[in-house]
């Protein structure tokens, strides 16, 4: 976890991070910290535990000045979040300061080592390592030779880096060399910002893209050395390697709250154009078909997969189950679906003939991206359904397909959900062509999926009413979110939406689970939303519906049809559109969102950033 940045240009740096940082505050927010090279040549550092604007507080008080600095927002790992532990760090001397993203495993070992050697550590972190041993390597005997500091620390870098085992993304200051800061990879992320007389290197380009849309992303166990108008990148090794320079297409107003209370909001109400982005241009009504090249799959190789393993974590993970459904009912290839903790280390039998899909929508979870490597070292082949493009995931899949939600900031996800299940559709509607599927049928939901964004927007605009149910279960302290067949994954991420916001004690099950055991939980303080659309199980839910009545359990009940029964059993209905049966998860989710969000709204929860988690979770 963690977002780090570095700015070298003509300007103040101080501004310049902390407006990054405030980008990147998605990534970890409980403390934070600069370092610049003053105008008179020392590195200077401010830190603050909590927000960054706590640290901008400190800034106002404390001004630093200097056109070259680096800067942290933090999820703590090691060590609690105290201002000790903020980052940067900085090894003996103070000359070389350090911001690390990930986690240096072997810590405790260079840690006691350095010890050893008697150098003094003041924090608990696995960082500071990182700043001593540059240290030690830039000012050792050996390297003292050299008179060239620029190539020392270089150098010093390099060593280190090799000695590091783990995840990080760094970025490195030192005083001697005013006119650099040197960055290096392997498992966080790194990317490079390419401007106008200023270089930026960062996390993710959220936290520069108000500066430059010309971008080099870092890959692992590479090295890079920036200068105002200069940049090289290197190996570990320092041996030379030329990397393209990307233009991104992200504007700057879709990364702003353009007026909505909060990002969650902003990107709930933004998903008739991310769900319309998931699928436009990517449906081919004359062959009947959807058309996803990135997958770089021949008809033969379709043909060939017997089963599909599916493997992401939390919101994404859900998405899948929901793919599980329409792939298995549309094309007939088994899928399964697992998280990637467990994934990675329950050796999974892969097969020759075995199709891994991973989900991310940031494109770096850790434990994602342990299960792809898992999966590609036995042999299989790998797809990657992600948001953010070049994003480690990404890259390193065989090949897959972007989900095109834009940014997402809010820490819940809200429109990559709906945006991955509609690339699932898509997905499930390519394989069962290619294996049998009727031109009529895969028409029919490709003729529906386009109408969708109109569905959604109607669930949106009836918010208000969805508000005033939400408000009415305020004081709730523990809720069920239940559904059947592809509701049952909707009805979980239901439950993770409204526990992740509000702190509520919320659960997601099967509807025909209650009664092997939640269902002993019901009493009349206790909320039960079932996910009751239309469907051929409809009288089941009803049934289930009624068995947490007759316990007085309260009722909400979201559902596309006016049904008396349902009326009658539950509190509060919230109805919305009847659209194609494939889509109904994707719609059903956008009460949910709404539902989870006005709750933690009343309950004055934070919820763009509730607290202990972290958007883009990047260990283990
Ligand atoms: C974190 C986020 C979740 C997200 C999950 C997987 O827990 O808070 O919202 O679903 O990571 O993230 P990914 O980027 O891989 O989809």
């Amino acid at each position: 976890m963690c977002g780090i940045i570095g700015y070298i240009g003509k300007n103040d740096a101080a501004p310049i991070l902390i407006e990054g940082l405030k980008r990147l505050e998605y990534r970890g927010y409980d403390s934070a910290g600069i370092a610049t090279i003053s105008d008179s040549g020392k590195i200077e550092i401010r830190k603050q535990t909590g927000k960054i604007v706590e640290l901008e507080k400190v800034i106002n008080q404390f001004p630093v000045n200097g056109n070259i600095g680096i800067a942290h927002t933090r999820w703590a790992t090691h060590g609690a979040a105290t201002l000790t532990n903020a980052h940067p760090h900085v090894g003996q001397t103070g000359k070389i300061a350090i911001v690390h993203n990930g986690i240096i495993e072997n810590y405790a070992t260079l840690k006691k080592h350095l010890e050893n050697e008697g150098r003094k550590f003041i924090t608990e972190t696995d960082s500071e390592v990182i700043a001593h041993l540059i240290e030690r390597h830039y000012l050792n005997d050996e390297n003292k030779d050299s008179n060239n500091p620029l190539a020392r620390l270089e150098k010093a870098v390099s060593d280190t880096v090799k000695m590091l085992e783990g995840t990080f993304g760094i970025a490195v200051l030192c005083d001697d060399i005013p006119d650099t800061i040197i960055g290096a990879r392997k498992g966080s992320p790194l990317v490079l910002g390419i401007g106008r007389d200023a270089m930026f290197i960062a996390s993710d380009i959220n936290a520069f893209v108000t500066y430059t849309k010309q971008v080099i992303y870092l890959d692992d166990n590479e090295i890079v050395t920036i200068n105002r108008d200069t940049y090289q990148t290197k190996t570990f090794e320092r041996a030379p390697v030329s990397k393209d320079i990307e233009e991104i297409s992200w504007d700057i107003d879709e990364i702003g709250r353009a007026g909505y209370d909060h990002f969650m909001l902003k990107e709930i109400c933004e998903q008739p154009d991310s769900v319309r982005n998931a699928f436009i241009g990517r449906m081919l009504h004359e062959q009947a078909t959807a058309k996803l090249g990135g997958l770089k799959l021949s008809n033969k190789d379709i043909l060939n997969i017997d089963r599909i393993l599916i493997t992401a974590c939390g919101t994404a993970l859900h998405a899948g189950m929901v793919g599980k459904y329409i792939i298995e009912q549309l094309s007939g290839i088994p899928v399964e679906v697992d998280f990637a903790s467990e994934f990675r280390y329950r050796n999974p039998i892969i097969r020759p003939n075995t199709l891994v899909l991973t989900i991310s929508q940031s494109g770096e979870t850790a434990d994602t991206l342990a299960a792809l490597r898992e999966a590609k070292q036995k042999g299989a082949t790998v797809m990657g359904i992600c948001n953010v493009v070049g994003s480690t995931i990404a890259r390193e899949c065989d090949g897959g397909v972007y989900v095109h939600a834009g940014p997402e900031i809010g820490v819940a996800s809200t429109k990559a959900f709906t945006s991955q299940v509609t690339v699932m559709i898509l997905l499930a509607i390519y394989f069962a062509r290619v294996r049998g599927l009727s031109r009529d049928t895969a028409n029919e939901i490709m003729k529906a999926l386009e109408k969708l964004p109109d569905a959604i927007q109607s669930v949106l605009d009836s918010r208000d009413s969805i508000k005033k149910v939400a408000e009415k279960y305020v004081d709730t302290q523990h809720a069920f979110f239940m559904g059947r067949n592809d509701q049952y994954p909707v009805a979980l991420e239901g439950a993770l939406k409204l526990k992740e916001i509000s702190y509520i004690d919320a659960n997601g099950y099967p509807a025909a689970e209650m009664k092997h055991g939640p269902i002993a939980l019901i009493d009349e303080q206790h909320l039960t939303v079932a996910l009751a659309p239309d469907s051929p199980l409809i009288e089941k839910m009803i049934a289930n519906i009624q068995e947490i009545q007759a316990r007085k359990g309260k009722i909400v009940t979201v559902t596309d049809i006016k049904n008396q029964m349902i009326e009658k059993l539950s509190d509060d209905v919230i109805l919305i559109p009847k659209v194609h049966p494939a889509l109904k998860p994707i719609l059903m989710a956008i009460p949910m969102q709404l539902f989870a969000y006005y709750i933690a709204v009343a309950r004055e929860c934070d919820v763009d950033q509730p607290r202990n988690l972290a958007k883009s979770v990047t260990v283990e």
